[in-house]
């Protein structure tokens, strides 16, 4: 109880994706190791989604290497409105990261108990307006960042980003088991740098073949689409003109939308929530 002439604490806000009524699919995109292109799916992902008419948004959760605001081509900052954090928008998906708040060579020597409330506040403080698709930018590997995401968004699903070669394919197995550990289910996998095709129009395979498959086949889950090794890909994603935007009928800017079509033909299956079995 408050002693007389203490402040009372304002009403902690909840988070609204992990209300059991949110229509919101939150997705994560994860990876077992550093860059393996999960920040460029996650963008071109969410710009196919948004061209296909869903609301869509993006929280970059990689809090000390974010490049979701340059990828999208986010200038501005985001505003205040009332006590809200206004998230700004770009080839119509909105966005919050780190980067608004720190300078980008700036190292973010935030720790633990700071970033969880970050993140916290990131799904908590951001006026996100009830979005069909929110999809979450996790840091490389699976750290404490991850742990906290699931533990804030409950009903999340996993989608694991991998390369093709058999051993990148053995570390994104631990995107798979730390989804595992935190109650999540891996829902599809995405393979990226599939192949590069050259001007004679031949597909070479840079990075070896069958990784993303072999994986979705141990995960039991489907692999929901291959990207392929484009150098637009990473211009576009260095000067904020992401390719599924630039280019939606390119090889990589199809891949996009034909991924997108799948995530939106496949809804998780409904969870039944029974409060009588609630464990205290
Ligand atoms: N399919 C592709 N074709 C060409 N370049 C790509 C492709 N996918 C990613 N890249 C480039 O590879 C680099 C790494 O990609 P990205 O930043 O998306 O990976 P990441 O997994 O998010 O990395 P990190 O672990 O550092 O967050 C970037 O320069 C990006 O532009
Ligand atoms: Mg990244």
């Amino acid at each position: 109880m408050a002693a007389a002439g203490d402040t009372p604490e304002p009403p902690r806000r909840t988070i609204p994706f992990a209300d059991p009524e949110s229509t919101t699919r939150v997705m994560l995109i994860a990876s077992g190791k550093g860059g393996v292109g999960k920040s460029s799916v996650t963008v071109n992902l969410g710009v196919a989604l948004a061209a296909a008419g869903h609301r869509t948004a993006v929280v970059d959760a990689d809090v000390w290497g974010f490049s979701v605001p340059r990828m999208l081509g986010i200038g501005q900052e985001p505003q205040m409105v009332g006590d809200m954090i206004a998230p700004p928008e770009a080839h119509g998906v909105r966005c919050i990261s780190m980067g608004f708040f720190a300078e980008e060579n700036q190292a973010v020597i935030w720790r633990g108990p700071m970033l969880h409330k970050a993140l916290e506040q990131f799904l908590t403080d951001v006026a996100w307006d009830n979005p069909d698709f929110l999809l979450v930018d996790l840091p490389p590997g699976t750290g404490d960042i991850s742990i906290s995401l699931a533990q804030f968004l409950p009903r999340s699903e996993v989608y694991v980003v991998t390369t093709p070669q058999p051993a990148a394919q053995r570390v994104a197995q631990r995107a798979a088991y730390m989804a595992e550990k935190v109650n999540l289910t891996v829902r599809g996998v995405i393979e990226n740098m599939s192949w590069f095709t050259g001007d004679d129009g031949k597909r070479y395979e840079l990075f070896g073949a069958g990784g993303g498959q072999e994986l979705a086949d141990q995960l039991e889950v489907p692999l929901i689409g291959q990207v392929p090794l484009i150098p637009a890909l990473r211009e576009g994603a260095d000067e904020g003109r992401p390719i599924a935007a630039e280019a939606p009928d390119s090889e990589a800017g199809r891949a996009f939308s034909a991924m997108a079509a799948h995530l939106v033909d496949n809804p998780p299956p409904r969870r039944i929530y029974r409060p009588e079995l609630k464990i205290n």
